[in-house]
């Protein structure tokens, strides 16, 4: 089966660590309250470190790793849900930065769901021959797009990129996706707005898709966006296994996003998987959109907790809503 191999894996996480008890500072919150609703410790903030840069030095590292000469690439795959420019998007700036200058480069939003997604587009290029060599950019400066008056949203995210340099491999592979466009009201934020001199019936009633989105901060329902990640993780993950013609069971790891421990715990209850095979590292960098799970798999490399021939799920959900799983020998 046409599968990918995942040769080089980075991540830049910006060194000031702010803790629950900083958050304190902000709003009226406790260590306690968001370590038993969310198992979040702590979560490193940017202190100036643009998106772009981020993704760059994510970018170099899992290049590096790779051992490919940046010419070797044929696709650039950006994700963000807060970049610094519309356009150029990251990833033609990673583009510029690394000399890749035989890729052709593209940003693809999905929110947290991001790089499943991308995995899924750049098996596709593999699959069909259209590239040999695909790297996808996962970088986000989340902090910049919460409302620190708003303790409901605002202790749940952190800043952080993550990269793979993903190329063709041969086990199994599958992927199981979904979204659900009725429920995009539960995680949402504003983009430019609407406001020029000829746009005279913008306040139109009509218009008004989703009213609260009237900032440009992150707004969620969480009880909203939980209820449906109940659900996503186990579905997709089953999705995907059945897809491939394994159990679920036969799985060696799962890679959840990470939102909320809580929301892992009862994924790995609904699948019957025990929790050594989930995961985890939320305790230390929040929820970090799209980057989360390429983070995990930067760290599951450098700590040498992959073996060639595991078979891995990895599985995200967010805005959208979207979710999905790619289940795959690694
Ligand atoms: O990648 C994006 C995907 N996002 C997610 O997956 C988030 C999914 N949702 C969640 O993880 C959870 O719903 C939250 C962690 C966001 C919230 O947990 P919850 O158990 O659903 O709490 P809740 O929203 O029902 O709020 C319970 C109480 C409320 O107070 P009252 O009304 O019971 O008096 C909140 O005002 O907790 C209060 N609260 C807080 N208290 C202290 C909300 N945020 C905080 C806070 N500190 N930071």
């Amino acid at each position: 089966m046409s599968s990918v191999n995942i040769t080089g894996t980075g991540m830049y996480i910006p060194a000031q660590i702010v803790t629950n008890e900083d958050m304190k500072r902000f709003v009226d919150t406790s260590d306690e309250w968001i370590v038993q609703r969310t198992g979040i410790r702590e979560r490193h903030f940017s202190q100036g470190e643009p998106n772009w840069y981020m993704g760059v030095q994510a970018a170099k590292q899992a290049v590096g790793n790779a051992g490919v000469d940046p010419k070797e690439i044929d696709v650039i795959i950006s994700c963000s849900i807060t970049p610094d420019y519309f356009y150029p998007t990251i990833a033609c700036t990673v583009q510029d930065e690394l000399g890749a200058d035989n890729a052709f480069c593209w940003n693809m939003e999905a929110a947290c769901s991001g790089f499943i997604y991308a995995l899924d587009v750049a098996r596709s290029y593999l699959a069909v021959g259209s590239a040999k060599t695909v790297l996808i950019v996962c970088s986000e400066n989340m902090s910049k797009s919460l409302d620190f008056t708003d303790r409901s949203t605002c202790v749940l995210f952190g800043d952080g990129a993550a990269a793979a340099v993903v190329q063709k491999g041969d086990g199994l592979y599958a992927s199981c996706m979904g979204s659900d466009g009725r429920t995009g009201a539960a995680l949402l934020a504003r983009a430019l707005p609407l406001d020029t001199p000829f746009a005279t019936e913008k306040d139109d009633p009509k218009y008004a898709k989703y009213m609260e989105a009237n900032d440009p901060y992150l707004k969620m329902n969480g009880r909203a966006v939980y209820r449906f990640t109940a659900h996503a993780i186990p579905n997709m993950v089953t999705g995907a296994c059945e897809r491939a013609g394994i159990q679920v069971e036969d799985l060696d790891l799962i890679v959840p996003h990470q939102a909320n421990l809580r929301i892992i715990e009862t994924a790995a209850e609904r699948l019957h998987v025990p929790m050594e095979k989930m995961y985890v590292n939320i305790d230390r960098y929040a929820n970090t959109s799209c980057a989360s799970v390429p983070i995990c798999l930067a760290e599951l490399v450098a700590d040498g907790r992959l073996k060639r021939g595991d078979k891995i799920a990895l599985a995200g959900f967010g805005g959208g809503l979207t979710c999905g799983a790619v289940v795959f020998e690694w």
